[in-house]
C-alpha cells in the first residue's frame, strides 16, 4: 500500500492501525501532486525517491491490534508499505471451492465494518477519517477479483502472462472519499447479469439465475430512494451474492453491496436487507457515524430509510408488517438487555474499551428508526422528509456526531416558539441518552400481524387444531411472525402438528426454517431436530445459526451436540461467527460445570 498523506503535524511519527499483519519493510518518499486535473494515481509512479524509514510494529492488543509507528521526515508525503496478510488477519475468509455454491474454485472476500479492515491493509481504521484509492488486484486466471469501487476496464494486458500460472488483472478506482471499514473485495468464480443500465448482480454461475430473479426490483428501489433521499452519487449500484458462510445479510460496502445467499427465497419476501444496504448508500456511506459509539446515525437512520423504500415499493401494509417485526425485535432486545440500561442508550457515548462488535444489539437499529418515526409522525412526512434529505445533503462525505443530528433536529424540527415536538411529547434528549422506548413511540399497527397473532395465540393455547388455522393469504412475512409468535416451550406435539400441515421441516426460506428449527432445539422435536446439522454446517450467518445454538446449548445432552457440529462447522465460519459460537458453547460448558 502507498499511502499520500496530507501532514498537518509536520513532527510527528505516522500511527497506522494494523492487526495480524506481517510488516516487511516500509520507505517515505515525495509525490508531486498536479495542480490541476484528476489527482495522481500512484500505482505505476517511479518518481517517488523512496528511502527506508524507521518503524516500529507496538505491542499487541486483544480487540485493537498492533499499532505501526513510522518515522516522517519533514518534507515527505507519501508512505509505501510492503506487507502480508495472516492467518489470523479476521477481516478475510479465505474459501476452499467446497465452500462455495458451485465447489469448483476457491473463494476470498474481505468484511472490514467495523474496525477489521486494519486486518488486511495498514490504515488510519476510523470512520472519522477518510480516502480515496486506485487499486490493482492480480488473481489465479479463471478467477474474478470484484471491489467495491468502480471496475477500470483493462487497456491491455498489464503483466506477462505465464502459461503455466496464468494471471488476471483488474484495477480499480474509489474516487469518492470512504472511511476504511468501507474497503471491500472478494475474488472467487464470479459471473454478473444487468438489471439496469446502472444495476447488476455478481454471483456464481449457478446462483445467478435465481439472485437475478430476487433482485428484479432494484432499480425501481434505487429510483424510490433518490426520490426520498436525493440523488444517487456512486456510478454504478451492483450487489454481489456471497457464498454461504458470509455471517452477516448483508454489508454496504460501496458502488458494490454483499449479500447472503440466504435471502434468496424464490419470492422477494427478504429483500428488506437489499434495500437496507442500497439506503446505507446516503445514512452510512455519505454520512458516516465519526465514531462506533454512534453507530445508530449509521444503522437508525437506514432502518428508518429501508422501510420508507419498502413502503415505495411494496405499499404500506407490508411496510407496516416490517415496522410491527422490527418493534417485536426491539422489545425483545430490551428484554434481554433489562440489566443493562446503558446498552438501551443511543447515544452511549465513547466507550473504547469495548469490540463494537460484541456491543452491537438491535437497540441502534431498531430504537434508532422508532426515534425518527415518532419525530416523522409529530412533524408529518412532508416537513420530515424535507429534513431527512437536508441533514443527508449537508453532511455527504462527512463524519457526524450524535450531537450534530441533535442541533438539526432543534434547528430544522423544533418549530420555534411554538415547540412542535414538545407538543408531542417527545423529549429528544431522553431518545437519545435514556434506556428503554419513551412513551411518545409511535404504536405499531398492522392489521395483518393482529390477525395472525390472534391464531398463533389460539393455536398456541390449544384451542386451535393446525387444521384449523387460515392461512390463505399469509406470506413469509406472515408465517416468520407467526413462527416468532409460538412461546419457546410449545411443545413438540404442537410442533409435530404443524408440521405434518404445513412442512415446515422441509421449509426453503431461510429465516423461517431457521426460526423452525431453533423451536425443534427448544422441544426436542425430532424430525426438525434431524435438519440441525445439515443447516448449521452449511449456513455461516450469525443471526441463523446464533439462535439454535443458544437453544440446543440450554441442556447438557443437547450442549454435546452442538459440540460436535460445531466441531465440523466451526472451521467454515467466518471468525465473526466462530467468535460468537464459541463463548456460547463455553459458558454452557462453564454453566454444567464442564470446564
Ligand atoms: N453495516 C451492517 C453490517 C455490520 C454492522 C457489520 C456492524 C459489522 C458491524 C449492515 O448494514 C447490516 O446492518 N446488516 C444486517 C441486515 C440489516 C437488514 C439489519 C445484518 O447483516 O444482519
Ligand atoms: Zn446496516
Amino acid at each position: 500500500v502507498i499511502w499520500q498523506l496530507e501532514r498537518t503535524m509536520r513532527d510527528q511519527p505516522l500511527l497506522l492501525d494494523t492487526s495480524n499483519l506481517d510488516i516487511l519493510s516500509v520507505r517515505t518518499g515525495n509525490v508531486r501532486i498536479p495542480s490541476d486535473g484528476p489527482p495522481r494515481s500512484l500505482l505505476d509512479a517511479n518518481d517517488l525517491s523512496l528511502m527506508p524509514t524507521r518503524f516500529e510494529l507496538g505491542k499487541d492488543v486483544p480487540v485493537l491490534g498492533a499499532p505501526l509507528w513510522i518515522d516522517l521526515p519533514a518534507h515527505v508525503n507519501v508512505v509505501e508499505i510492503y506487507y502480508r496478510t495472516t492467518a489470523q488477519s479476521a477481516g478475510l475468509q479465505w474459501l476452499s471451492p467446497a465452500q462455495t455454491d458451485d465447489r469448483r474454485s476457491p473463494f476470498l472476500y474481505t468484511q472490514g465494518q467495523s474496525i477489521m479492515a486494519r486486518s488486511y491493509l495498514p490504515c488510519q481504521d476510523t470512520p472519522n477519517v477518510r480516502f480515496t484509492y486506485d487499486a490493482r488486484i492480480h488473481v489465479p486466471a479463471p478467477l474474478r477479483a470484484v471491489m467495491a469501487a468502480r471496475a477500470i476496464e483493462p487497456s491491455g494486458p498489464t503483466r506477462p502472462v505465464d502459461a503455466a500460472s496464468p494471471v488476471s488483472t483488474f484495477n480499480f478506482a474509489m474516487e469518492l472519499p470512504i472511511p476504511a471499514y468501507l474497503v471491500g473485495l472478494a475474488v472467487g468464480e464470479l459471473d454478473f447479469a444487468p438489471i439496469s443500465p446502472r444495476v447488476g448482480i455478481w454471483a456464481s454461475p449457478t446462483v445467478l439465475p435465481k439472485a437475478a430473479m430476487e433482485m428484479g426490483d432494484l432499480e425501481s428501489m434505487m429510483q424510490a430512494a433518490e426520490r426520498l433521499f436525493g440523488p444517487y452519487l456512486w456510478g454504478r449500484y451492483d450487489v454481489l451474492i456471497l457464498p454461504p458462510s458470509f455471517p452477516l445479510g448483508g454489508m454496504e460496502n460501496p458502488m458494490v453491496t454483499f449479500l447472503t445467499p440466504t435471502l434468496l427465497a424464490g419470492d422477494r419476501s427478504l429483500v428488506s436487507v437489499v434495500a437496507h444496504e442500497l439506503a446505507h448508500s446516503w445514512s452510512g456511506n455519505l454520512t458516516t457515524n465519526a465514531t462506533w459509539s454512534d453507530f445508530w446515525l449509521n444503522e437508525g437512520l437506514t432502518t428508518y430509510a429501508e422501510r420508507r423504500i419498502i413502503e415505495a415499493i411494496y405499499g404500506l401494509p407490508r411496510a407496516a408488517m416490517e415496522r410491527a417485526l422490527g418493534r417485536q425485535t426491539l422489545e425483545a432486545e430490551l428484554h434481554s438487555l433489562a440489566g443493562e440500561p446503558q446498552r438501551q442508550i443511543l447515544a452511549a457515548g465513547p466507550n473504547f474499551a469495548l469490540d463494537p462488535l460484541d456491543e452491537i444489539s438491535d437497540v441502534p437499529y431498531e430504537k434508532g428508526a422508532l426515534f425518527l418515526e415518532a419525530l416523522e409522525h409529530c412533524v408529518g412526512r412532508e416537513n420530515f422528509d424535507v429534513f431527512f434529505k437536508q441533514w443527508i445533503n449537508e453532511h455527504g462525505f462527512q463524519s457526524v456526531t450524535s450531537r450534530q443530528f441533535e442541533n438539526a433536529v432543534e434547528t430544522h424540527l423544533k418549530g420555534g416558539e411554538s415547540d412542535k415536538l414538545r407538543a408531542c411529547g417527545i423529549d429528544v434528549g431522553q431518545w437519545l441518552h435514556g434506556p428503554g422506548i419513551p412513551e411518545s413511540a409511535p404504536k405499531a399497527t398492522s392489521l395483518e400481524l393482529q390477525k395472525i397473532d390472534l391464531q398463533s395465540k389460539n393455536f398456541s393455547s390449544g384451542q386451535t387444531p393446525a387444521e384449523g388455522l387460515e392461512t390463505s393469504d399469509w406470506n413469509a412475512l406472515s408465517w416468520l411472525r407467526f413462527l416468532k409468535q409460538m412461546p419457546d416451550a410449545i411443545g413438540s406435539t404442537k410442533l409435530a402438528e404443524l408440521d405434518a400441515k404445513f412442512n415446515f421441516s422441509g421449509q426453503t426460506n431461510a429465516e423461517i426454517l431457521g426460526r423452525w428449527l431453533e423451536l425443534a432445539a427448544l422441544n426436542h422435536y425430532s424430525p426438525g431436530m434431524q435438519r440441525i446439522p445439515d443447516f448449521l454446517t452449511t449456513i455461516g450467518r450469525r443471526k441463523l445459526v446464533e439462535p439454535i445454538y443458544r437453544a440446543l446449548a440450554q441442556s447438557p445432552a443437547d450442549l454435546a451436540t452442538a459440540r460436535s457440529i460445531f466441531a465440523q462447522a466451526g472451521a467454515g465460519y467466518h471468525s465473526l461467527t466462530r467468535n460468537t459460537i464459541e463463548s456460547i458453547l463455553r459458558q454452557a460448558e462453564v454453566k454444567y460445570g464442564q470446564r
